[in-house]
């Protein structure tokens, strides 16, 4: 894993961390934004705002290249609300049949437990996840050979704010697994193995008033009220932010999205 910290970008772009002179002259395509994510949303809309359905090519060919051969784990990390689940599904849908979605949240721990363990009043932070599971499952998938029987990860299912077990088959035939969530590039307990079982991790930005926005429009639309919404996404999230930021460093791309 590369770790000098990547150059920041300021357009619709990756850039090879350490390497940006070399991303440019490949990728000449990445330089430009895609038209619809030029304009910052304005603020709070409801329902919520539009969605770019396409990723420029050039990310998706760079991810259509580890599907061409023999398994491949792409990471994809990011702040909360920064985009990873969409960047994510987009590729997947892109590269179908050739890439599956795996999301670290379905390693949430079940409320259950959370409350026994009085952490839900931080649901989110890295030690409301099982971490060492997580990590397991990543072993499986790195190991998993074509012929191998189908491996199961588990999914998170926002409205009802659990884990759903057995949600995600993975065959064996696939060539990408895209793996998704905060806490991919975490150098701390159990999240410290997570880099090393990915071939590339991807981390996702967009200018911090347009995830803001994005994140309180999303914790409204799962049932929060504005002022709740608000306060989640400035405290408990901000924290988890935080955290993910002192990460970035450890991407082997930054993609900067508008
Ligand atoms: N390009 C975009 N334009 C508009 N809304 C977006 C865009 N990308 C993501 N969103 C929305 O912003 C919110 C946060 O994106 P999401 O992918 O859930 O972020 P993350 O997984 O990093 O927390 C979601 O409600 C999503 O639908
Ligand atoms: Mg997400």
């Amino acid at each position: 894993m590369e770790l000098s910290p990547p150059d920041p970008v300021d357009a619709l772009a990756a850039t090879r961390a350490g390497d940006p002179a070399g991303a440019q002259t490949t990728l000449p395509e990445m330089q430009t934004p895609l038209p619809e994510m030029q304009t910052p949303l304005p603020e709070m809309q409801t329902p919520l705002p539009e969605m770019q359905t396409t990723l420029p090519d050039a990310l998706t060919s760079l991810a259509g290249a580890l599907a061409s051969g023999p398994r491949r784990v792409l990471g994809v990390a990011g702040e909360p609300g920064a985009g990873k689940s969409t960047v994510a599904a987009q590729l997947v849908t892109a590269l179908a049949p050739r890439a599956v979605l795996v999301p670290m949240d379905g390693f949430h721990l079940a409320q259950a437990e959370l409350v026994r363990l009085g952490r839900a009043d931080r649901k989110g932070a890295p030690d409301t996840f099982d971490a060492a599971g997580f990590v397991a499952l990543l072993r499986r998938l790195r190991e998993q050979r074509p012929g191998d029987p189908v491996v199961y990860a588990p999914t998170f299912d926002r409205a009802l704010e659990e884990p759903v077990a057995g949600a995600v088959p993975v065959d064996a035939a696939v060539p990408l697994v895209v793996v998704e969530g905060n806490y991919l590039l975490l150098d701390d307990g159990p999240w410290a193995q997570v880099a090393r079982l990915l071939d590339e991790c991807w981390y996702v930005e967009v200018a911090r008033e347009v995830r803001l926005e994005r994140l309180v429009a999303r914790h409204v639309a799962f049932g929060k009220d504005a002022a709740a919404a608000r306060a989640w996404a400035l405290g408990p999230d901000e924290r988890n932010a935080g955290l993910i930021r002192g990460t970035r460093a450890r991407a082997t791309r930054v993609v900067a999205l508008r």
